[in-house]
């Protein structure tokens, strides 16, 4: 694995817990987000010498991998001509809203990843670490062969690309299931058992779609292994795409 600088477009609760997950497995980070660089002093002082702030298209020609972890809604703003070539991370989940509403994600033409492929036509773009919450991948991370070591799936349709991604995670301290191509990463995405669910236990009943992601956003981790991925993954029956919060 030749990873050692990850481009971070967006530094927002993903995009940050990420890049912190990263710098603490040793790695370099590019942080960028929408307000410019200067925005990020305080978090890239936090960071440390392995992180400094760029622009986004700063940030994507550094990496020799690129996390995009912006709302999908922005996903045509992304820097295409600087990521040409390079594997980007698509951690990016819909959530329609009377602003942002794509026909072809309502009616399961497309995946999300996929749309994203279509902007990014000359970079392979690997959907992952978009179904867990950045508290439990702050939490869940452990060595190589651990018995509780978490996986996370992954799909992407280059499978040296997806293949980078696995040995990245793997630095960051979590196995990887592959889930093949990009058409078929709606196993993992909203409204299949994969999303969120698996590392954070069981809800409390009777929440709405807000509640529920607030809290996650704070449930402690719980490990999911990789036969229960794959279990989950294969199980998984087809939705409606997207998380609705209104
Ligand atoms: N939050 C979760 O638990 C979670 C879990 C898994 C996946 N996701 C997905 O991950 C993505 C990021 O979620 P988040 O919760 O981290 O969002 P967030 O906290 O709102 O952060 C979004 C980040 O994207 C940046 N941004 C927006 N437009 C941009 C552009 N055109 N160029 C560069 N940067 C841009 C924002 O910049 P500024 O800071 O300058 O505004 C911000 O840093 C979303 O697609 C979401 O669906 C979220």
């Amino acid at each position: 694995m030749s990873t050692t600088t990850l481009g971070v477009i967006g530094t927002g609760m993903v995009g940050l817990g990420a890049a912190r997950r990263a710098v603490d497995a040793g790695l370099s980070v590019v942080l960028s987000n929408s307000r410019g660089p200067e925005t990020l002093a305080d978090l890239v002082a936090e960071l440390g010498e392995r992180a400094r702030a760029a622009t986004p298209a700063e940030a994507a020609s550094a990496g020799d991998l690129v996390i995009a972890a912006v709302p999908l809604a922005a996903h045509e703003r992304l820097p295409r001509a600087e990521l040409a070539g390079k594997t980007v991370i698509d951690p990016m989940n819909y959530a329609p809203n009377s602003d942002f509403e794509v026909p072809e994600l309502d009616s399961n033409e497309l995946t999300s990843s996929e749309l994203v492929q279509r902007h990014l036509a000359d970079a392979q773009v690997v959907k992952a670490l978009h179904n867990i919450g950045p508290k439990q991948l702050l939490e869940l991370f452990r060595p190589t062969g651990a018995p509780d070591r978490t996986a996370l799936p992954l799909s992407g349709d280059d499978p040296d690309a997806r293949k980078e991604v696995a040995d990245l995670l793997g630095l960051l301290g979590f196995d990887a299931v592959d889930l093949g191509a990009l058409a078929d990463s709606w196993r993992s995405e909203p409204n299949t058992p994969l999303y969120a669910l698996p590392y954070v236990g069981q809800p409390p009943s009777g929440l709405t779609a807000k509640e529920f992601v607030a809290w996650v956003q704070q449930a402690p981790g719980v490990p999911a292994p990789a036969a229960r991925v794959e279990e989950l993954a294969a199980a998984a029956v087809r939705g409606p795409a997207g998380f609705r919060m209104e």
